[in-house]
């Protein structure tokens, strides 16, 4: 649980990065619907639930520094008997304050008489511009009714900040209390991993291996995943975000789960690749160690101070270096990699920020440079190699050999600590939890 004064912090920060003569203004997330009546369950929007812990939606964050009444206000919905018995209870204006800290709380429906109030006589506004158009309407509006009333002495705000980069730099840095809800949402992953290697056998579907993942995550509390559940078996280990999940384990396979809980909101990343009978073939065992070494440097090389690069370049050159040694490519080790001969089979980066979205918001470069490592920044590293039969001049004892493998890391103020190391990873691991 992250602490109510902990949110309080996060909005001092916030308001002292844009000065006593800014606003800033969040939306929550809207309600999306699925189809017909039915929405999809809801889920706030990171940076609204980053600066007020609240839930719930139709809620309008301001932060007004040095205003007399209060600088926190939230807008939300009002109590009522007869919604509440439909679909739950709600804070209420009572509940904003009292459970919320918001030093003033007003119905959500008084947002258009009230926001050009607050936004009179300040300079700058800071959100996220674009992102939420409804939203985008309501607020030109409220600074339009300001405008209107300039010859009255009212001051209309001179700028649209957009408050993104301030606010996700501090995202990018996680508090232990983030970091111990991150932990245990890799703890509940580290079970659902578990759980899919020893239910997979040949002529399962997909989908029932999706079914394990997702019961391990329900039942300790991860209700949601935090990004659909990629599992590939055979060939569709080789497409990088496959969530069709619907065919069969076929023997011979390899199957790649990349399944993260999402817990109180924060998120694990988790790929796991192995062998659908338990056993890795020759050709599926040098793929794995190879992706597996290049993954154990990458990881190695992990602290403050470190180029955010630095993981990439490691990946690039082992992962040369070892389709070199298998034949799969042929050439110099500087010249393939100047060529990104490895490109067909490992397309993606070694990974990204991780919290509160899975691909989490922060910078990767400042200026021109990569950023380098600090303590309190998480990430994931997942190296991979996809051989699809597609990628002209393989031999076809290498097809359809996908593997990836993603932890997530914190650095640390010595190094590194891997929030996942728990999860079995080495092909004597594997092969021995999937022989039980
Ligand atoms: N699960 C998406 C990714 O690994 O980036
Ligand atoms: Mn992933
Ligand atoms: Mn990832």
């Amino acid at each position: 649980m992250i602490k109510m004064n902990e949110y309080a912090k996060r909005r001092k920060e916030l308001m002292q990065k844009i000065g006593p003569n800014g606003i800033v203004i969040l939306s929550s997330a809207p309600e999306v619907y699925r189809n017909g009546d039915a929405v999809y369950a809801y889920r706030q929007n990171s940076d609204f639930y980053y600066l007020t812990g609240f839930e719930e939606p139709e809620a309008v964050l301001v932060l007004a520094p040095k205003r007399k009444e209060g600088e926190y206000i939230l807008f939300n919905r009002v109590r009522d008997r007869d919604r509440e018995i439909w679909d739950g209870p709600r804070a209420g204006q009572e509940g904003a304050v009292k459970d919320f800290s918001a030093d003033q709380a007003f119905p959500i429906s008084e947002l258009s008489l009230i926001l050009p109030e607050l936004l009179a006589g300040r300079d700058a506004i800071h959100y996220p511009l674009g992102i939420n158009r409804d939203f985008d309407k309501v607020l030109m509006h409220a600074v339009n009714k300001v405008r209107s009333k300039v010859r009255g002495g009212m001051q209309s705000p001179m700028a649209f900040v957009d408050i993104t980069p301030s606010l996700h730099e501090m995202r990018l840095f996680k508090s232990p209390a983030e970091v111990a809800l991150m932990q245990k949402a890799v703890d509940i992953t580290e079970k659902a991993h578990v759980r899919a290697m020893q239910f997979c056998q040949p002529g399962v579907y997909e989908y029932q291996i999706e079914a394990e993942i997702m019961y391990e995550f329900q039942r300790n509390g991860a209700r949601f995943p935090a990004y659909n559940s990629i599992v590939g078996a055979g060939r569709n280990a080789c497409i990088l975000h496959y969530v069709n999940n619907n065919q069969k384990v076929a023997d011979g396979d390899v199957v790649l789960i990349d399944a993260g809980a999402e817990y109180q909101n924060y998120a694990a990343d988790i790929t796991r690749t192995f062998p659908a009978n338990g056993r890795f073939t020759g050709e599926q065992r040098a793929i794995y160690e190879l992706v597996l070494e290049s993954q154990l440097a990458a990881i190695k090389s992990i602290k403050p101070g470190a180029s955010w690069t630095n993981a990439q370049n490691i990946i690039v050159k082992i992962i040369t270096q070892g389709l070199i040694d298998l034949g799969i490519l042929k050439g110099s080790l500087d010249n393939l990699i100047e060529k990104q001969a490895y490109f067909p089979f490992y397309m993606h980066r070694s990974g990204h920020w991780l919290g509160l979205d899975v691909h989490d918001v922060g910078r990767y470069r400042i200026e021109s440079k990569w950023r380098s490592l600090q303590p309190g920044m998480v990430f994931t590293v997942e190296p991979g190699i996809y051989i699809s039969a597609d990628i002209p001049g393989v031999h076809k004892r290498w097809h359809n050999i996908g593997v990836r493998i993603e932890d997530n890391v914190l650095v640390t103020e010595k190094g590194r600590e891997v929030l996942s190391q728990k999860i079995p990873k080495t092909v004597a691991e594997i092969e021995a939890i999937m022989a039980n």
